[in-house]
């Protein structure tokens, strides 16, 4: 198991640290364990000058898998696109095909109070949005800024998506859709721009290919509405880079912590990058005050997604779900009567509930 580790920027180092001693606790002495660790963003530009390192792309194309923490810096919009470290993350996904990302809006029961919907809203919510990861507005050519020949300012982003791209994602859902509970919900604006028509009905045709997937369709904005009112309606959501960047965030909020967050990017095959959705965090960044769990359930999404170890992803998110229900919680999440542990605590906390199962297991066998 070869993992590039990228801890980046902000509070990407204290978490992704804390998925790691996780990690390893996990595999412990089953499976050989290479990680390699690669700087990234604001990091990449104090090691070698460049958010993205030519070193790092490297280690990241002979790895399996990349965990990743996350890149940026405030106030990075005033420095050219190329070099922003928060932009390392949008070469990395490009460089590397990442094109379909996974983000899981999952509801733990034990911190239902934590979202600002009405329980009855979002009780038992599980739903996963499927975001289109390179393409889009995001890297459609032409883009930039110039003068007008009014002598204005202009600027523009070209909203672009080959028939190819569009039919790769579309099957990436329907195989999603398929593994859950066999819904798909399309959104797109078919109804005012072209490139949007031309996903719905690529969308459309790939679905031909598998009958047994119930595929309906929303406009962006009307999906939006219905997240927020009845958002248990969804199961899997496929969209394009940047409908998926909005509803992802909003979905998100619906689970009460973008602390608690996982996701993947995967390229054609079992490659993946694994990043927690929440980003840097700077006002908190080296304080032992974030949530570790979003990238611990990302390790776990790495487990099953690119090493094909479902059994001990399941394990992990068993012990994540333990330490909640046992009261333990992180600012972002902390309720009263609840009890308050930091970074490192919580990923002990963590590795304490998987030695916890093993033990159980242990004393399973003894008994049988
Ligand atoms: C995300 C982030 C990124 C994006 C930023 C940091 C470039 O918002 O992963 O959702 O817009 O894709
Ligand atoms: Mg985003």
């Amino acid at each position: 198991m070869k993992i590039a580790v990228m801890p980046g920027d902000g509070i990407g180092p204290e978490v992704t640290a804390q998925a790691v001693k996780v990690l390893k606790a996990v595999v412990g002495d089953a499976r050989p364990l290479e990680l390699v660790e690669a700087a990234i963003g604001q990091a990449g530009i104090d090691a070698a000058g460049d958010p993205l390192p030519a070193a790092t792309s490297e280690i990241a194309r002979k790895a399996d898998a990349i965990l990743f923490g996350s890149a940026g810096m405030p106030g990075d919009e005033a420095i050219p696109f190329m070099m922003r470290p928060g932009a390392s993350l949008l070469r990395l996904r490009k460089e590397l095909g990442l094109f379909a990302n996974f983000r899981p809006a999952f509801l733990f029961p034990e911190l239902i109070g934590a979202s600002t919907l009405k329980p009855e809203v979002v009780d038992g919510l599980d739903l996963m949005i499927l975001r289109e990861l390179t393409g889009d507005v995001y890297f459609g050519e032409p883009r930039g800024s110039g003068v007008n020949a009014n002598g204005e300012r202009e600027a523009f982003n070209t909203m672009r998506y080959a028939e190819s791209e569009i039919e790769r994602i579309a099957h990436v859902a329907f195989r999603t859709a398929r593994t859950r509970s066999g819904k798909l919900c399309s959104v797109d604006k078919a109804n005012v721009l072209e490139v949007m028509q031309l996903w719905r009905e690529v969308v459309t045709r790939v679905g031909l290919d598998y009958p047994d997937v119930e595929l309906t369709h929303l406009f962006v904005d009307a999906a939006a509405m219905q997240l927020m009112r009845a958002p248990r309606q969804f199961d899997v959501i496929v969209t394009g880079n940047i409908f998926g960047d909005i509803l992802s965030d909003a979905a998100a909020m619906l689970t009460g912590s973008i602390g608690m967050l996982p996701s993947a990017s995967m390229a054609a095959g079992s490659f993946g990058l694994y990043e927690p959705v929440h980003g840097t965090a700077p006002d908190i960044a080296g304080k032992n005050l974030a949530n570790p769990l979003a990238s611990i359930l990302s390790m776990a999404m790495m487990l099953r997604q690119s090493f094909d170890q479902a059994g001990n992803a399941n394990r992990v998110e068993r012990a994540v779900r333990r330490v909640l229900a046992d009261g333990l919680r992180t600012g972002d999440i902390f309720q009263p009567g609840c009890h308050r542990v930091g970074t490192e605590e919580m990923g002990d906390a963590v590795v304490a509930a998987l030695d916890a199962q093993e033990a159980l297991a242990g004393l399973r066998m003894a008994v049988n």
